[in-house]
C-alpha cells in the first residue's frame, strides 16, 4: 500500500468487494424475500463446525460488480454475522476478544448497554424472545435473501441441511417478513433516508430515488477505511503467528505521522463491520387509535399528526417540504424525496417538528448554527439502515387484531458507539433533545409528549405511549470473507478452500468472489509518510494500541463515547446516565445551539431555500500534518 492508496480508502476500493459481504453496499430490495435465523454451535465444538464455516464463507454474496450482480439477481443470496460468543467458540481467544470496542465485548444486553438503550420494562432482555439472558445463545446470524418462495425455500432447505449435518442448531428462527414491503406496519414508506459510502458500485441510484445522495467515507460502514474523522475506525486484530497462512491483510495504523504496518499483528476487522439487529414490535391500533383520539376522529388531521411524529407523510414525501396537508392519496404516489435540509426554510421546526423521529434520528444542518459545521457532525453517525418489517399486514389500522409484527430493525456502522448507541441514546431516547423538555421520540422511545411548533402557537399532544416493544437484539461482526476464513482455519479440522470462481450467469467473464489473501511478505515496518490536507487542525498525538498479546485489563466504556479521533486514554470510571442531554460533538464546534426565533434566524442561504446545504468536500488527498493513531476503543480517553 502506498500514500496515494491509503488516501483513497476513503472510498471502497474495488479489489475490497469481493471481500466484504453485500449488505454492507446494498438493501437487497431486488431480493425482496428475506429468512434470518440464528444459529448455536453444539456443545465440544467439533472441526465439523469450522468445515461448514469454510464452506459457507465461500457461498456468501461479497459486494458485486454492478454488470454482475445484475446478471446474478436471481440468484439467492447469503450473508453471514456472528456475535461475540459465537467469535469465541470458534477460537478467538479473550485476549483477541479484548481488541474489540466495548459495546461489541459487553454485548446488547449488559447492564450498561441496556440503560444506553432504554431496555427496561416491557423490553427489558429479560422478555426478549432471544439474545437476552433467559435465550439459547445465539452464535451466527445467517440471512438468507431471494427474489420468490421458491428460491427462499430451496436456499432455507439447503443450508439447513448444511448446517444440521455440521452439528449446529437453531437457537431462534425470527419471524419471516410476510411481505414485499416497502412500508413499514405504521404504514409509512421505510427507508428513504439512507447515506451512500464512497466507493459504492451502485453509487446515483440513491439520487435517481430521493434527489439526494449524502455520500460519507466508507470508514463510517467498513473497517480499514478512512472515516469521517479522517482516520481509520478501531480494527480487531490477532497476532501474525495465529495466521500462519497469511490469510488475514497486516494490521496498518498511523503512528507518529506516518502509516504502518505491524508486521506481527493480523487485521481480522478489515473489510468487516458491525451489524446492530433489533427485532422491534410494533403497535399500530394502539399508534393510530391515540392519534385518532388526539385529532378528534378527524381523519385528516390524524395524519397530519402521524406525519408530524415521524417527519415524513406516509408516501415518504417530507414535511419540511409539504408542512401542511400534502396529496398523500394512493400508495403509488410516493415521494420519497430527500433532497431538503432544515435551514432555513424549517429553522423554527413548524414543518418537520424538531422531536420527530426523522429530526431526531438525522438532524441534518440542525444542531449548529453554522449548517456546515452542523452537517459534518451528523455525518459522524449516520446508520446504513437494512430493516425489513415481519408479521402479517395491517388490514385495519384502529383494529388491534391481536397478531405480532414489527420491524427487524438492522444497521451496519463501523463505530457501535459513536454511530447506533449515540443515535439511540442521545438523540432518540433524549427527553431533553434540542430545546424540548420531557419529549423524546414519538414514534419509538414512548414521547410522552411531543411539541408541534406553530403559527400562532404550538401544538402539546400529551399522553402519547411506547408504541414499539424490543423484543430481541444483539450486536454482530459481518466478518470479511478472509476474515471467515480465518475463523475457519481455527478448527483443526477445517481447510481453508482455494479460491472459488464463481461464473456469473451469461456470457461474463468469471470473477473470484471467494478470494483469500495471497501469502505476503512480513514487511518490518512498512512506514508511509502521511501529511495533513490544507487547513484541517492536525490531531493529537497518536494514542497508541495494546498489542492483542498484551491487552489492558478491560475497562469500562463511557456512556457517550469523546468525539475527537484518536484521545488518549484514562482511567475514568464507567459512567451511565441514559438518555443524558447531549448533542453531537463535532469538530471543531460540538455543542448544538437553541433553536433560533424564526426572526431571529441567521441561516446560510443555500441555492434554494428549503434544499441540501452545501456539504463539506470530500477530503482532499493530502492528509494531516500530524496523522493519529486510530483512536482505540479499548482504552479510556483522556478529558
Ligand atoms: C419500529 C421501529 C421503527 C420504525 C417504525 C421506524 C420508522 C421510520 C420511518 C417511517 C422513517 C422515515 C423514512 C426513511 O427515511 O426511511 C425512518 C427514518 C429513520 N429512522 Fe427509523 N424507525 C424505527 C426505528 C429506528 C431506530 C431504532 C433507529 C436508530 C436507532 C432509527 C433510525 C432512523 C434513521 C437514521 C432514519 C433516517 C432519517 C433521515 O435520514 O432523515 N429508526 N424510520
Amino acid at each position: 500500500m502506498n500514500e496515494q492508496t491509503f488516501l483513497d480508502r476513503v472510498a471502497l476500493q474495488q479489489d475490497d468487494w469481493p471481500n466484504i459481504q453485500a449488505l454492507a453496499v446494498t438493501a437487497l430490495s431486488h431480493h425482496p424475500l428475506s429468512y434470518y435465523v440464528l444459529l448455536h454451535f453444539g456443545e465440544g465444538m467439533s472441526g465439523k463446525a469450522h468445515q461448514w464455516l469454510a464452506a459457507l464463507a465461500g457461498r456468501i454474496t461479497p459486494i458485486l460488480p454492478k454488470e454482475v450482480a445484475r446478471q446474478r439477481k436471481h440468484d439467492p443470496v447469503r450473508n453471514v454475522a456472528l456475535t461475540r460468543e459465537g467469535l469465541l467458540a470458534l477460537g478467538l481467544t479473550g485476549t483477541e476478544m479484548e481488541t474489540f470496542p466495548f459495546p461489541f465485548q459487553d454485548g446488547m444486553t449488559s447492564d450498561h448497554r441496556r440503560r444506553i438503550l432504554g431496555d427496561d420494562g416491557p423490553a427489558a432482555p429479560e422478555s426478549w424472545h432471544w439474545g437476552g439472558p433467559k435465550n439459547k445463545t445465539a452464535h451466527v446470524l445467517l440471512m438468507l435473501f431471494a427474489r420468490t418462495p421458491a428460491d427462499l425455500d430451496s436456499v432455507i432447505n439447503s443450508e439447513r441441511a448444511s448446517w444440521t449435518q455440521a452439528g449446529l442448531s437453531v437457537a431462534y428462527e425470527l419471524p419471516r417478513p410476510h411481505r414485499d414491503s416497502t412500508r413499514e406496519h405504521f404504514g409509512f414508506l421505510d427507508g428513504v433516508g439512507q447515506p451512500v459510502p464512497r466507493g459504492t458500485p451502485n453509487s446515483g441510484k440513491q439520487k435517481a430515488r430521493t434527489g439526494h445522495e449524502t455520500q460519507v467515507n466508507a470508514g463510517e460502514f467498513v473497517l480499514g477505511y478512512i472515516n469521517e474523522d479522517r482516520v481509520p475506525p478501531a480494527s480487531p486484530s490477532v497476532a501474525a503467528e495465529r495466521d500462519p497462512q497469511r490469510i488475514l491483510p497486516p494490521r496498518r495504523r498511523l503512528e507518529n505521522g506516518s502509516y504502518v504496518e505491524d508486521a506481527e499483528v493480523r487485521d481480522f476487522g478489515a473489510n468487516g463491520t458491525y451489524l446492530v439487529l433489533r427485532q422491534i414490535e410494533q403497535d399500530v391500533a394502539s399508534f393510530w387509535k391515540t392519534l385518532d383520539a388526539a385529532a378528534r376522529g378527524d381523519a385528516a388531521r390524524r395524519e397530519w399528526l402521524g406525519a408530524k411524529i415521524v417527519g415524513r407523510w406516509p408516501s415518504g414525501a417530507p414535511a419540511t417540504l409539504h408542512p401542511e396537508a400534502v396529496a398523500d392519496p394512493s400508495p403509488n404516489a410516493d415521494d420519497p424525496s430527500n433532497d431538503f435540509s432544515y435551514r432555513p426554510a424549517d429553522v423554527a421546526g413548524t414543518g418537520c417538528p424538531f422531536g420527530a423521529h426523522i429530526r431526531r434520528s438525522n438532524p441534518r444542518d440542525t444542531l449548529n448554527e453554522d449548517p456546515a459545521v452542523a452537517l459534518r457532525s451528523a455525518r459522524r453517525h449516520r446508520l446504513l439502515r437494512r430493516g425489513r418489517s415481519y408479521g402479517p399486514p395491517v388490514t385495519d389500522r384502529l383494529q388491534d387484531d391481536g397478531k405480532e409484527r414489527g420491524l427487524h430493525f438492522a444497521c451496519l456502522n463501523a463505530d457501535l458507539e459513536r454511530q447506533f448507541e449515540f443515535v439511540q441514546q442521545t438523540w432518540i431516547n433524549n427527553p431533553n433533545f434540542f430545546s424540548l423538555s420531557g419529549e423524546a421520540d414519538p414514534l419509538i422511545a414512548g414521547g410522552p409528549a411531543m411539541s408541534i411548533p406553530g403559527c400562532p402557537v404550538r401544538e402539546r399532544i400529551a399522553g402519547l405511549q411506547h408504541f414499539v416493544t424490543v423484543r430481541g437484539g444483539a450486536y454482530f461482526l459481518l466478518p470479511s470473507l478472509p476474515a471467515l476464513r480465518f475463523l475457519a482455519s481455527l478448527g483443526a479440522a477445517a481447510s481453508v478452500p482455494e479460491p472459488e470462481v464463481v461464473k456469473p450467469a451469461g456470457d461474463l467473464e468469471p470473477i473470484a468472489v471467494a478470494m483469500p489473501i495471497p501469502p505476503q511478505p512480513a514487511p518490518a515496518a512498512a512506514v508511509i509518510e502521511t501529511r495533513a490536507p490544507e487547513g484541517e487542525t492536525p490531531a493529537p498525538k497518536p494514542a497508541s494500541r495494546p498489542k492483542p498479546q498484551a491487552p489492558a485489563p478491560k475497562p469500562q466504556a463511557p456512556a457517550v463515547k469523546p468525539q475527537a479521533p484518536a484521545a488518549k486514554p484514562s482511567s475514568q470510571p464507567k459512567p451511565a446516565p441514559p438518555a443524558a442531554k447531549s448533542a453531537s460533538s463535532p469538530p471543531p464546534k460540538p455543542a448544538p445551539v437553541p433553536p433560533p426565533s424564526p426572526s431571529k434566524a441567521k441561516p446560510a442561504a443555500p441555492k434554494v431555500p428549503g434544499r441540501s446545504s452545501p456539504e463539506p468536500a470530500a477530503p482532499k488527498k493530502t492528509p494531516p500534518a500530524k496523522p493519529s493513531a486510530p483512536p482505540s476503543k479499548n482504552k479510556k480517553p483522556k478529558k
